[in-house]
């Protein structure tokens, strides 16, 4: 069987446990989709760093224009990050025809109805499950799962390293600097932790869930954000101490067809179930008029979780691939929005 090769940019957290993946369930993946799959070529900003995963040295570039433009590549899975520059690799890549995967929930929130409207020109296929909270598999549920509802709600935790660091400062009283570290060498932060800490990534991701449950262009200006930086050990144990956990919440609504979306610290009474969503495990409630309350949770950032949900889009891609079909989509403007503040 003619193997589906597949160019990565990036082989960081996400990379690494993507060729982890890959290798280590080759026979399965391949007996799924019917081929084997092959990294052909991996872009990285320097081929001389020492990695804790083996691979052939011939199969690394510096230069990202090598694996779009490579002519035997079939998929580019993108999990190296950025925006401008990451957006022009990605329009590129469907331009010559190639199905894209991304983690990248930037690019997406910013440039997803772009990038999207080319792939659709192009027929091609672009997933990007693992934008959102790592392993779970949201972005699927709301495109697919949920089509036939009416949601008027979606509240969580989108961000792991947030969440881990409210956990250990409330749990261990560890120091705010000294738990950001730590989630920096776990992997879970992003590479300036600036965005997770003033909830910027937070806001991308809720931007991101509003678009697809509510059937509109949510824009990241559309979401209000307020960060956990200033969040003391004090603020912690006191919200504690009168019967609540502090949590980085987003939450989206819709009324009629008003929609309002935030981010912010917020005091969540001990006994709801999210007050106990720890550690870098994500949650997220999504609330439809017909099917109720739905909680789905899962880890929400880190090699394993998060390059499960690539290679899964992966194989999606790939059978949509053999059956001349392409799927997901749905970062589109259906329709205008009517934020709150709009009224005002
Ligand atoms: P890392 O910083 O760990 O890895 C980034 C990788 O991309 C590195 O291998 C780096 O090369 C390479 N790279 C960066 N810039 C360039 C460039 N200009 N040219 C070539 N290669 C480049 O990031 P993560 O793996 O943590 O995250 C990757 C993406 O996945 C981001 O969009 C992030 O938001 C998203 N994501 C991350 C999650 C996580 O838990 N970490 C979870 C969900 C999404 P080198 O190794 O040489 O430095
Ligand atoms: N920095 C992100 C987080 C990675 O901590 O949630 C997963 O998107």
């Amino acid at each position: 069987m003619k193997p589906i090769k597949v160019g990565l940019l990036g082989l960081g957290t996400v990379g690494t446990g993507v060729v982890r993946i890959v290798e280590g369930n080759q026979e399965d993946l391949s007996s799924q989709v019917g081929s084997p799959i092959v990294i052909e070529k991996i872009a990285v900003k320097n081929t001389e760093k020492a990695r804790n995963i083996n691979v052939d040295s011939d199969k690394l570039t510096e230069d990202p224009w090598e694996v779009i433009r490579h002519p035997d590549i079939d998929v580019i899975v993108e999990v190296m990050g950025g925006v401008d520059q990451t957006k022009e690799y990605i329009l590129e890549a469907l331009e010559r025809g190639k199905h894209i995967v991304t983690a990248n929930k930037d690019l997406m929130a910013l440039y997803g109805s772009e990038i999207l409207a080319k792939a659709a020109e192009k027929r091609c296929d672009v997933y990007y499950e693992a934008s959102v909270a790592g392993g779970i598999p949201i972005i699927r549920t709301l495109i697919e799962g949920f089509s036939s509802d009416r949601i008027t709600k979606i509240m969580g935790i989108v961000n792991g390293t947030t969440n881990y660091i409210l956990t250990k400062m409330s749990q261990e009283g560890v120091s705010y600097e000294e738990v950001l570290k730590e989630a920096q060498e776990l992997g879970y932060a992003e590479a300036d932790p600036t965005s997770d800490v003033e909830g910027l990534d937070a806001a991308r991701k809720m931007a991101i869930l509003a678009t697809l449950g509510f059937h509109t262009n949510v824009e990241l200006r559309d979401v209000s954000v307020s960060g956990i930086s200033s969040v003391t050990k004090e603020d912690i144990s006191y919200a504690r101490r009168l019967g609540y956990e502090m949590k980085l919440l987003g939450i989206a609504e819709r009324q009629d067809d008003q929609i309002t979306i935030s981010v912010q610290p917020t005091m969540v009474k001990k006994k709801h179930p999210i007050a106990s969503v720890n550690g870098v495990f994500n949650a997220v409630y999504v609330h439809g008029e017909a099917v109720g309350e739905t909680m789905f949770y899962g880890a929400g950032a880190g090699e394993m979780p998060t390059a499960t949900s690539v290679v899964a889009d992966l194989v999606s891609v790939i059978r949509n691939v053999k059956l001349g079909v392409s799927g997901l989509k749905a970062i589109a403007p259906y329709k205008e929005k009517r934020l709150i503040s709009d009224e005002e």
